[in-house]
């Protein structure tokens, strides 16, 4: 049994902490019994060898495993990492998410996506990545008495996603901590109307409209800053046909929406403008979880 679970994409601008959707690129979870517990990760993070000793799939499963059947046992664990890490793309929700699910998968316990997510809210509090790793497709998340609430929309194949990975990576709890504690009625309201409006779009499919949409005035330009060469991505791939280009949860990775006509052509020019940087011109996902 394989675990699989897509990268996500948070905020698309101005829905911080709300929006997020599903990528195609995956990281599988493989999880056996064993008299030994052993670790093997292949792919991203496999050189770090933090990940090794002190890993965070292994303490959630374990964690899991033990609140649902009142037992400890040894496990083998094969993590095939796709989801390059600390880059925005949602690598930890997708540890978390995967977890959960091969607890209730070894043990054999039935669940629905929805009890994964309401979990997951535990080990991570925004709800915008774990969502779409969970249900995949565009989402709208906030949460409420500790339950995260959403809706999803399906994204139809007439776009695509343009992904351009920085070498560096930007933490999402520093960059946090560098965003104002509180804001304008102005900005506020700036944010509302654009992240409303996201929502409206991906359910009627306007996409002509996400270039005015996706702006924001909360954690965007603040977060840039922390790699200035960010702005000029954002610069080229409107220039090249990108419908929406905005950092992908804390960054450092850009998320660019194109029509998918329009895809390579986009990649193609980023890719040669940022040669340091790896450029993926991916689908999105509309499933989530998935067992193989
Ligand atoms: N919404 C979160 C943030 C996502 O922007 O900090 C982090 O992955």
């Amino acid at each position: 049994m394989i675990v699989r679970i897509p990268a996500t994409s948070a905020n698309l601008g101005p829905g911080f902490d709300s929006l997020g959707l599903a990528l195609c690129l995956y990281n599988d979870f493989i999880v056996k019994p064993s008299i030994l517990q052993s670790i093997k990760i292949k792919g991203e993070g496999e050189k770090i060898p933090k990940l090794i000793k002190d890993n965070n799939f292994i303490k959630i499963f374990k964690e899991i495993y033990t609140s649902l059947s009142g037992e400890e046992s040894n496990f083998s664990f094969y993590l095939k990492n796709n989801i390059p890490i600390s880059r925005g793309l949602g690598s930890s929700s997708a540890v978390i998410v995967g977890a959960i699910v091969c607890a209730y998968e070894i043990l054999k316990i039935p669940y629905t996506k929805d009890v994964i997510l309401q979990k997951a809210l535990k080990y991570e509090k925004h709800p915008d990545n774990i969502t779409p790793a969970c249900i995949g497709g565009f989402n709208t998340t906030m949460i409420k008495n500790n339950r995260v609430f959403y809706t999803k929309t399906k994204i139809p194949p007439d776009i695509k996603a343009v992904i351009v990975i920085p070498n560096k990576p930007i933490s999402t709890k520093y960059s946090r901590k560098t965003l104002p504690k509180q804001i304008s009625l102005n900005d506020a309201i700036f944010n509302i109307s654009r992240s409303s409006m996201i929502s409206s779009i991906f359910a009627q499919k306007k996409w002509n409209l996400l270039k005015f949409a996706s702006e924001d005035k909360i954690h965007q330009d603040k977060r840039m800053s922390l790699l200035p060469i960010l702005f000029n991505v954002k610069k080229e791939a409107i220039k090249n046909g990108a419908l929406m280009s905005v950092l992908s949860g804390s960054g450092s990775t850009f998320l660019n929406i194109c029509y998918k006509n329009d895809a390579s052509k986009l990649a193609l020019a980023l890719s040669k403008k940022f040669y340091d940087f790896r450029v993926l011109e991916l689908d999105f996902d509309n499933n989530g979880i998935s067992i193989l």
